[in-house]
This record gives C-alpha cells, structure tokens and sequence, in this order.
C-alpha cells in the first residue's frame, strides 16, 4: 500500500467510496450522492494545506476495487478541510477518512490517518477535529488510537435515514 496526494484522476474512485456512505449508511449526513462535477469542486477546494490523500495498491490480485488515477486500486481516502471560515480558526483544519468496504479492518484507516497528521503539523496546523457519528464506534476507536480526546457530544443533531443522530467531536493538538 502506497499512501500519496490524490490526483484529479482519482476522482471517480473517490467519489464511489464516498457515495457508498452517503446511500447505505449515518456516517455521513450526506444524503444525496455527489456527481462527477461535484467531486471536481471537491478536488479543486482539496489542495494546498488542505489537501486529500488516497491509498492505493497495484491493481493484480486482492478484491476489486475502484481505478485511481495512475491504474492502482484506490482502497481508501483522507482529507483536511477548512474547520470554520473565521479567521480566527485558521490553525484548525477538520479531517475525515473514507475506506473502502471491502478494505477494510487492514490498517488503510490508520494509514491514512497517521498521514492527514503528518501533513496537517507540516502545514503548521495547531489542530485537528474530527465528527464523527456518535454511533460510528469504529471511527471513534480509530481516532482516540491517533490520539484524539473527545471534546463533546451533540446531541441528535442530526436525522438521516429515520433517526436522529448524535455527533461526537474529537480533537487531537498537534
Ligand atoms: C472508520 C474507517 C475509516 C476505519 O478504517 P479501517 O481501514 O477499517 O480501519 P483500520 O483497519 O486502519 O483500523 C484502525 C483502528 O480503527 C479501529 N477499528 C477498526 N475496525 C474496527 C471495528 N470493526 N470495530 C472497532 N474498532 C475498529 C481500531 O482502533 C483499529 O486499530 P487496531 O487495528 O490497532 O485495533 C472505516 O471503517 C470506514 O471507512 N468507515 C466508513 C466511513 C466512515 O465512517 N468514515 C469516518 C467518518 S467520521
């Protein structure tokens, strides 16, 4: 496994792992999945010191999985987005990390991870929130493994597929 910056090329690969969620499940609030042009906008406002990143492996052997932009298998994906538009959280970026179903429960998530914290203390970032589902008991886990400490829990904030959602916000100081 390979972990670099995504390239318009992974786009399309992208946008299935993500569009899985958004159908299929609460870990994202989401509900209407992203076109082709929507994801464009997403890799154009991913650059920079808010960059996405893709894990990728050689396409022979393993489970199929989505082309990237070089002919790998994109497993799995990370990015640091803008927090709050003010200003005055600038140092703050707000992190998210999409795996493959069929690739998961093999570190791809950690990988990622690990390298959106890299990134974020090279790009003089002071710190990260992740939100996370209050029910997505696996991203919680992968987080507070990163380090991360839980901040708060909003309370059925949310409502996708007839439920209300709590969000849980974890925070790790870089
Ligand atoms: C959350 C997600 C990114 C984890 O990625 P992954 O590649 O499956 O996770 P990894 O194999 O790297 O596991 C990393 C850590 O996550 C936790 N974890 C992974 N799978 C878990 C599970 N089924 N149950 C509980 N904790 C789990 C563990 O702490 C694990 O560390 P360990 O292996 O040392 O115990 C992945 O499940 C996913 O994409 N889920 C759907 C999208 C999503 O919820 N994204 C997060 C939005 S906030």
């Amino acid at each position: 496994m390979q972990i670099r910056l995504a390239a318009p090329g992974d786009a399309e690969a992208i946008r299935a792992i993500y569009n899985v969620e958004v159908l299929e499940s609460t870990n994202t609030f989401d509900m209407v999945p992203r076109t082709s042009a929507e994801q464009k906008e997403w890799m154009a406002e991913h650059g920079g010191v808010h960059p996405a990143i893709v894990a990728v492996e050689a396409a022979e052997g393993g489970p199929p999985g989505h082309a990237g932009a070089n002919g790998e298998i994109v497993l799995g994906f990370g990015s640091l987005s803008v927090f709050r538009e003010r200003s005055g959280y600038a140092a703050t970026a707000e992190n998210s990390v999409y795996v493959d179903q069929a690739h998961r429960g093999k570190g791809v998530g950690r990988a990622l991870l690990a390298e959106l914290l890299v990134l974020a203390s090279a790009h003089g970032f002071h710190s990260l929130i992740a939100r996370v589902a209050g029910h997505n008991e696996t991203s919680i886990a992968l987080h507070e493994a990163a380090g991360f400490e839980l901040v708060g829990v909003e309370r059925e904030i949310g409502r996708k597929h007839r439920q209300w959602l709590d969000v849980v916000e974890l925070q790790r100081l870089l």
